[in-house]
């Protein structure tokens, strides 16, 4: 049994909220903070939930997993939460793991990752591979060329993102011709001898799976290299409008990323969660694919604990499965067999504003595959 029993108390509905809000992770997992909190503010704005208000508990791990996996625990035992929302790196959710799943804890998770994962106690709403992987492989060899080069944060997503990256490359006919890591603090000079083999080597394109600040100083560091993006385009699955901020629209421009938001995106709304998150967080501040998660995964936990009026686990979890809202990306639900998202799929190209200007994207929403078995990639799953 959850810590939190069922029990109609009139008390506050209280969960934890765990992201990053110094550290060099601070660049995106703070913008998660903020997505959770705008997310239980019109919550609570609305009435609550069963007329209980939702309050956040929050920690900051500082972008350490030792902290995420300390702070979790705590959540659970002492803080008595049975819900996290929370982890963008897939080292802090594989070190939380554990705790969630040994305490019987419901984990929120918004973070695109790198899929062959399941956890009945983790409800991912971030993007599978096959949801943007396997659409950015197709536009980049149609549009760019099929030699890459692949830089990455020397952790478990870059290396098992750049894995399904290869074959998928491989079986459009193109080549790895360079694979490298950096350390996960990575500054300038650290890209700068790569920067040089990519002048050797002369890759298409740069498929880069560099995390939190170390993406602004890999895209400076290609730009000071005079390397042009029309010729060369690094393309991402992480770098969003945050990081775009960060290094400055003239060094972001011409770069692609697959997403399945922007901030960019038409229609009533998107518009009216931009306007919000800029009237609460600034004017000069955007949204982007991990705080559009972070928000829309609250509000699909208050829906199903609308139903369950429990954040027992057991109870609540049955609610979220096939659970459906209203997003700014469009209309998104929960996969009722394997607890990830399905999700819109898109490809973006920034332009000199900073925004990202969709060029590609799905005609329907994409169905979660976190294992590629539906695919024809079986042989992806590890042996
Ligand atoms: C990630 O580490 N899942 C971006």
């Amino acid at each position: 049994m959850s810590p939190v029993s069922s029990a109609s108390t009139g008390e506050p509905w209280r969960v934890g909220v765990l992201f990053s809000r110094t550290g060099f992770m601070a660049i995106i997992e703070e913008t998660q903070v903020r997505g959770t909190l705008i997310a239980i503010e019109e919550i609570n704005e609305g009435g609550g939930i069963n007329g209980r208000e939702v309050v956040p508990v929050i920690y900051d791990p500082s972008s350490e997993n030792a902290l995420f996996r300390a702070h979790a625990k705590r959540m659970i035992v002492e803080d008595q939460l049975s819900t996290i929302f929370g982890c963008y790196t897939s080292s802090s959710r594989k070190a939380v793991l554990p705790i969630v799943e040994r305490l019987n804890c419901l984990l929120w998770y918004p973070t695109l990752y790198e899929g062959f994962e399941y956890s009945p106690n983790v409800i991912y709403t971030g993007a599978a591979p096959n949801q943007n992987s396997l659409s950015l492989c197709e536009y980049l060899t149609g549009h760019y060329g099929s030699r890459f080069y692949f830089i990455g944060s020397d952790y478990v997503y870059p290396r098992e993102s750049n894995r399904i990256m290869r074959e998928l490359v491989n079986r459009r006919g193109g080549q790895v011709i360079g694979e490298r890591y950096v350390a996960l603090r990575a500054s300038r000079p650290d890209f700068v001898p790569i920067m040089n083999e990519i002048v050797r080597l002369s890759p298409d394109i740069i498929f880069s799976t560099v995390v939190g600040e170390s993406t602004v100083h890999l895209y400076q560091a290609y730009a000071d290299f005079g390397f042009d993006p029309r010729n060369m385009p690094i393309a991402s699955l992480t770098t969003t409008e945050a990081e775009i901020r960060a290094m400055g629209a003239g060094v972001g421009e011409g770069h692609i990323t697959a997403a399945s938001y922007f901030e960019s995106l038409p229609g009533a709304t998107n518009s009216a969660f931009v306007k919000r998150y800029k009237r609460r967080f600034g004017s000069d501040q955007s949204t982007n694919m991990c705080v559009e998660a972070a928000y829309f995964q609250v509000h699909l936990f208050a829906r199903a604990l609308e139903l369950a009026n429990s954040l027992d686990p057991e109870i609540l979890r049955p609610m979220v499965l096939g659970a459906a809202f209203n997003a700014p990306q469009g209309t998104v639900s929960i996969d009722a067999d394997c607890s990830h998202a399905n999700l819109w799929s898109r490809i973006g190209r920034v332009n000199g504003h900073g925004h990202f200007d969709v060029v590609q994207e799905s005609s329907c929403l994409v169905p979660p595959d976190p294992f590629l078995t539906g695919t024809g990639f079986g042989r992806l799953i590890p042996a």
